[in-house]
């Protein structure tokens, strides 16, 4: 491979969307941010430069980071932020990983205006597991808000309140027709007659899984986060917070007409408010040589391609059974087949009692959101995890107590139990290199039935299993997939249901894991597991490079 450097100047800049201009934080004033374009096996360099008065940190969405958790970017699990003026450069090769992924900023809110795609070609003696498309477009969904997201942010946790939810969806940035003033800021997908292009669909939203489809077309599913998938054709996608699917979409040879709407709005199965409007776009036929029928419908009488209902769980479950691995010999599924560590983790909301003096206006109004991890909502530490583990100061940091099993035990389909009330720590699981872990994740449902994108940083694993209600340890493991399942670095939790994962700890570090829904990661859904390094030298993690930021 080679290395590729990028320089990322994170600056303020004036943008305009809704009718509204606002000031916002951009890398390189571009919004959304610049596309990261390497090689498997390339090394990437990317220089950050903060010259903004926020603190800023930026992850790698989905690349493994072997051997340099440094470059990982989680703000007080692996680095602490860049503060104004200074710089870090994240340095890390990409080892047996091709597909989309995509960078994000890792602190507070600051991923609203701070994304991208990170597009990874195969190596150049390789090719895709299917026909090269004539084309490749990354779509990236994201969320906006004509407020300031951090105010957005900040007032809710000083309230204990849900916070405001977004003005509109954006598609590579632009709300689209169906919002007020933003015919103009449509994204138009231009294509030909007759051709395979290949869509590689980020979903960068803050807080929303979001369902996607194009009228009159259908797509055929090759790829969910960077990890080749049997094909599949579907003609709606779900893609949750976080994750990244390529699909293949074919043109018509004589379309009917020149173009048509595609639509993407939210799955949810939660009460509560969030933003229920309809992003749309514009597939467009062009073509030099046909004859095209001109293009007489306006676009305000396009139809709306038909999306599942916003609470469709059913849509949910049955779309996201069709993923297998690929499996193949060029790309085998390496799961786990024995288990060293069993873990069982509820995942979801609960809150927290008002602090004395303070009015709140979370659940009950008495009390704060809170969401946790078995019932401990996470507390970022002052200080990285990743620093005070390698220079061994942990102490005062983090305790190694993460709970195995839920700290109230946990009935779905019983009386819900009274284990709203979460406990704050910093706590974390050790795992010795190369333990083989399986993992199941259990909704807890207690404020309501929701979906929760769990995303692991520094690995992909494997989606063994999955079903609604009570997770049974006597009867569900028979059924598990360990043949193809799926390989993923991100996966919903089933609203009202659990999800079982499998992956080898071997890459040593400190690893976030978190819902990638960031008013749940700011409430506290999130843990970290610390890999220990193993006997041989490429089984260590590397010391950090001199730049590292301090807090
Ligand atoms: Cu894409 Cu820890 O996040």
């Amino acid at each position: 491979g080679i290395t590729r450097h990028y320089k990322f100047d994170v600056r303020l800049k004036n943008v305009t969307r809704l009718c509204k201009t606002k000031t916002i934080v951009t890398v390189n004033g571009k919004f959304p941010g610049p596309r990261v374009v390497a090689r498997e096996g390339d090394r990437l360099v990317v220089k950050v430069v903060n010259h903004v008065s926020n603190n800023v940190s930026f992850h790698w969405h989905g690349i493994k980071q072997l051997q340099s958790g440094w470059a990982d970017g989680p703000a007080y699990i692996t680095q602490c932020p860049i503060q104004t003026g200074q710089s870090y450069v994240y340095n890390f090769t990409i080892t047996g990983q091709r597909g989309t992924l995509w960078w994000h900023a890792h602190i507070s809110w600051m991923r609203a205006t701070l994304y991208g795609p990170l597009i990874i070609y195969p190596q150049h003696n390789s090719s895709y597991p299917f026909a090269k498309p004539h084309k490749e477009v990354p779509i990236i969904f994201g969320e906006w808000w004509n407020a300031n997201t951090e105010a957005v942010i900040n007032q809710a946790l000083v309230t204990g309140a849900g916070p405001n939810v977004s003005d509109s969806y954006t598609i590579n940035g632009l709300p689209g027709p169906l919002y007020n003033c933003s015919a103009k800021d449509t994204f138009k997908l231009k294509v030909k007659p007759g051709k395979t292009y290949m869509l590689r669909i980020i979903n960068a939203a803050l807080n929303d899984d979001l369902f996607f489809r194009i009228a009159n077309h259908t797509m055929t599913v090759v790829e969910a986060d960077a990890s080749y998938v049997k094909p599949f054709e579907t003609d709606t996608i779900l893609i949750s917070s976080g994750q990244t699917t390529n699909v293949l979409l074919k043109t018509h040879h004589n379309p009917q007409q020149t173009t048509f709407l595609m639509a993407a709005r939210p799955y949810f199965a939660g009460q509560g408010t969030f933003d229920n409007s309809t992003i749309a776009g514009i597939l467009m036929y062009h073509d030099d040589h046909h004859n095209l029928p001109s293009n007489n419908i306006s676009i305000k009488n396009l139809p709306i391609p038909t999306l599942p209902a916003i609470n469709s769980t059913s849509f949910v479950a049955n779309f996201t059974n069709k993923f297998r691995a690929l499996a193949s010999e060029k790309f085998p599924a390496n799961v786990p087949r024995s288990v060293d560590k069993h873990f069982f983790f509820t995942v979801g909301l609960g809150s927290n009692p008002c602090p004395k003096n303070q009015t709140c206006q979370g659940p009950n109004n008495s009390s704060k959101f809170a969401a946790s991890v078995n019932n401990v909502s996470m507390i970022l530490p002052t200080t990285a995890l990743l620093q005070s583990y390698f220079f061994k100061k942990s102490n005062g940091v983090y305790t190694s107590d993460f709970p195995s099993v839920p700290l109230v035990p946990f009935n779905y389909t019983g009386t819900p139990p009274n284990n709203t009330n979460v406990s704050n720590g910093t706590k974390v699981v050790v795992l010795p290199f190369n333990t083989s872990v399986e993992l199941v994740m259990q909704d807890t449902s207690i404020l309501g039935a929701e979906s929760h994108p769990l995303h692991l940083h520094g690995y992909n694993f494997y989606v063994v299993g999955q079903g609604f209600g009570n997770f049974d340890p006597r009867k569900d493991p028979a059924n598990y997939n360990l043949v193809d399942p799926v390989e993923r670095n991100t996966v919903g939790v089933p609203s009202g249901g659990w999800v079982a994962i499998r992956f080898l700890a071997d890459n040593p570090g400190a690893w976030f894991m978190h819902c990638h829904f960031d008013v749940h990661l700011s409430w506290g859904l999130r843990m970290a597991w610390i890999v220990l390094d193993g006997e041989l030298p490429n089984q260590k993690l590397l010391p950090p490079p001199a730049d590292l930021p301090m807090c």
